[in-house]
């Protein structure tokens, strides 16, 4: 197969991160987190987020984001969050189903919130006719590739933090924010109340972390987990995917390579006609307009996703092993689908 262009999720497990998996698999330990493995991980997870309530490793970011929002969230609460957040799209209404919440979503130019389209949600506060904001969700980095700076981040939470609302942050891509704005986790994690950190999409098999930033928030959380299907039962082999990304900032490394592999087909892309880039280039994800025939036409020798029919938009996604020349073939390939000359 060519390199898949479709999701990060595509590609397959880092080498030190299945040698991680392998080491982990020597004689027994005891089940359900209560092992070494996941004892360092969680630590050094949460020294480098600098949370002080928890870090709770998951199987998957749909439950990353139940048990987040879960955690934050009173029985009558609804949670903003963009039209095209994850849990609004892509989670089989999860959320709603699991949690009973509602989804307040907004309209949000480039995936991201602001305190203004924030605001333009609370207009049903204490009514109890209305179902009652109390949570914000943001993805960082969302949806369609941008990030947040941490500027935009503050004025987020800070909104949040005076107007009596908690701030969950979707991190599955948080590793590609953390590369592109060149901050540390926790000046990220400083932003929310609970955030998800995903490794799956990043070099790691299968694995999650659900950070807790205050004691309080983080009361509940082992029994949540466990109530959303989220405790494994040999999370030795969670936690030895963990170690192996933290050690020697891997984690970054391979967000940092995905991210210049996204900037290097941006580049690529720059001035070939036929092809508009719509959203700016800030992580692993290149989102571009073209022409539906050519589309049909490049999808007969590569993977990747339609994102938007009606407008012909496309998402082009790298990877932590997406290789330069991968990049390059596929230029060529977008120049010859749409009868451009390749640079
Ligand atoms: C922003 C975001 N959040 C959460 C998820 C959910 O992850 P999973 O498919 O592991 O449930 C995804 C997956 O694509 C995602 O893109």
């Amino acid at each position: 197969m060519t390199k898949s262009f479709g999701s990060d999720n595509h590609s397959g497990t880092h080498p030190a991160v299945m040698r991680a998996v392998m080491d982990a698999n020597t004689d027994d330990a005891v089940a359900y987190g209560a092992d070494p493995w996941t004892e360092r991980a969680t630590a050094e997870l949460r020294r480098l987020s600098a949370a002080e309530g928890g870090v709770y490793l998951v199987l998957n970011g749909s439950g990353a984001n139940v048990l987040g929002l879960g955690l934050l969230l009173g029985r009558h609460e609804a949670v903003i969050c963009a039209e095209s957040a994850h849990i609004n799209t892509d989670e089989c209404g999860a959320a709603e189903r699991i949690l009973g919440t509602k989804l307040l979503t907004v309209p949000a130019p480039g995936g991201k919130l602001t305190p203004e389209l924030i605001a333009g949600r609370l207009s049903g506060r204490g009514d109890e006719h209305f179902a009652q904001p109390g949570v914000v969700a943001i993805t960082q980095s969302t949806e369609v590739g941008t990030c947040y700076s941490l500027a935009e981040l503050r004025k987020v939470h800070d909104f949040c933090a005076d107007n009596g609302l908690r701030v969950f942050m979707d991190g599955a891509r948080l590793a590609n924010a953390a590369a592109h704005l060149g901050c540390t986790l926790a000046e990220l994690a400083e932003h929310a109340d609970v955030l998800s950190f995903g490794g799956t999409k990043n070099g790691a098999m299968g694995v999650e972390a659900v950070i807790v930033m205050r004691p309080a928030d983080a009361a509940n959380a082992r029994f949540l987990r466990k109530q959303h299907m989220q405790l494994s039962s040999k999370m030795r082999f969670l936690a030895a995917q963990f170690l192996a990304l933290l050690d020697g900032d891997l984690w970054l490394r391979n967000a940092g390579h995905a991210n210049a592999m996204a900037a290097r087909l941006a580049a690529g892309l720059a001035g070939m006609p036929g092809v508009e880039v719509v959203y700016p280039v800030e992580s692993d994800a290149v989102f571009a307009r073209l022409d539906p025939r050519h589309v049909a036409q490049l999808r007969r020798e590569w993977t990747f996703h339609v994102w938007d029919e009606a407008t012909s938009v496309v998402r082009w996604m790298t990877a932590f092993d997406t290789r330069e020349s991968d990049v390059d073939d596929f230029l060529a390939g977008i120049a010859a689908a749409t009868g451009a000359r390749p640079a």
